[in-house]
C-alpha cells in the first residue's frame, strides 16, 4: 500500500507501484501456500496467471513436499468470471472457483473445462466453508492470500487471517474513494483487530512489514 494506505486508485486500475523487491517479496510468499487465493475483483483488474517464475523457489517448494506451484483459487459471491481470462490459459497448476448458484448457466459451462467449481446454495460464499473444504478436499494448510481490498476484510472480519505481510510503499495517491488496505467500505470493522509486528526490513524507500493478527479487542475505529 501507499504511505496513505492505498492500495489502488478510484478507478481500481492496475497500478504497478511497488519495487523490483516487492514483487520478488510476492512470488516468494506465494511460494509458500499450499493454495493462493485472490477475490474475483482481482483476477478481473490485474489478470494474472498466479504462477511461480522462479525456478529455484520451485525447487524449494519440492524439496518442503509441495507440488511446484500452489493451487489457484478464486473467490466470487455472484460468479460472473471472465472465462477469457489469462489464468485460464494456463494448466500448471488447478484452478478451483468458490462461487455460488448465481453463476450463470453459461459461465459454468465455459469455466468447468477450465476450473473446479464449488457453488454454494447461498447467496454468498461463506469463507470458512472454503477454508475448511480447501483443508479436507484439497489437502490445503497454507493460504497466501493477495487480496483485494474486500475480500481481506472479509476474512479479517471473520478472524480467518492469521498473518499480514504489508509493503509500504513511498507513495501518497489520497482520494476517499480509493480502496485502503481493507476497502472503501465506510464501515468500522465490527471489532478493531491488534496486530503484533513480527519483522521489518527497509529496502531503498519501502518498508516490508510482517505482522501476526492477534485477538480482537474493543470496538472498531
Ligand atoms: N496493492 C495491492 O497489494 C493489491 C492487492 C490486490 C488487489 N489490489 C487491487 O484491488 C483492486 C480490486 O479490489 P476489490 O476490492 O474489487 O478486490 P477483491 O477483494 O479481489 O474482489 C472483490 C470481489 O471478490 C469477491 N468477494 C469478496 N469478498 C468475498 C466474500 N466474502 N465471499 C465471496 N466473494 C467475495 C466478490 O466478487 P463478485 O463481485 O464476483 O461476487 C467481490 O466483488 C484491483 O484494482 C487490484 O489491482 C491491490
Amino acid at each position: 500500500m501507499t504511505v496513505d494506505g492505498k492500495v489502488t486508485t478510484k478507478n481500481y486500475a492496475s497500478v504497478d507501484f511497488t519495487s523490483r523487491e516487492d514483487k520478488a517479496h510476492l512470488i516468494r510468499q506465494r511460494a509458500l501456500g499450499d493454495a493462493v487465493l485472490v477475490g474475483h475483483g482481482t483476477i478481473e483488474n490485474d489478470n494474472v496467471r498466479l504462477g511461480i517464475p522462479r525456478e529455484d523457489l520451485r525447487r524449494e517448494r519440492i524439496a518442503r513436499g509441495q507440488p511446484p506451484y500452489p493451487i489457484r483459487v478464486i473467490v466470487s459471491n455472484k460468479g460472473r468470471i471472465n472465462p477469457k481470462l489469462k489464468i485460464f490459459e494456463t494448466d500448471f497448476a488447478p484452478i478451483i472457483i468458490f462461487s455460488t448458484t448465481r453463476m450463470p448457466l453459461k459461465t459454468r459451462e465455459q469455466l468447468q473445462e477450465k476450473a473446479t467449481l464449488c457453488l454454494s446454495h447461498a447467496r454468498c460464499v461463506d469463507l470458512r466453508w472454503m477454508l475448511q473444504e480447501l483443508r479436507y478436499d484439497f489437502k490445503v494448510k497454507y493460504v497466501a492470500c493477495e487480496g483485494g481490498p474486500a475480500l481481506f476484510r472479509s476474512l479479517l472480519e471473520q478472524g480467518l487471517v492469521d498473518q499480514l505481510n504489508l509493503t509500504i510503499a513511498p507513495f501518497l495517491f489520497g482520494g476517499k474513494n480509493a480502496p485502503s488496505l481493507t476497502g472503501v467500505s465506510l464501515d468500522f470493522l465490527p471489532r478493531s483487530i491488534r496486530c503484533s509486528l513480527k519483522e521489518m526490513r527497509v529496502v531503498g524507500d519501502e518498508s516490508f512489514l510482517t505482522y501476526r493478527i492477534g485477538k480482537k479487542r474493543g470496538r472498531g475505529g
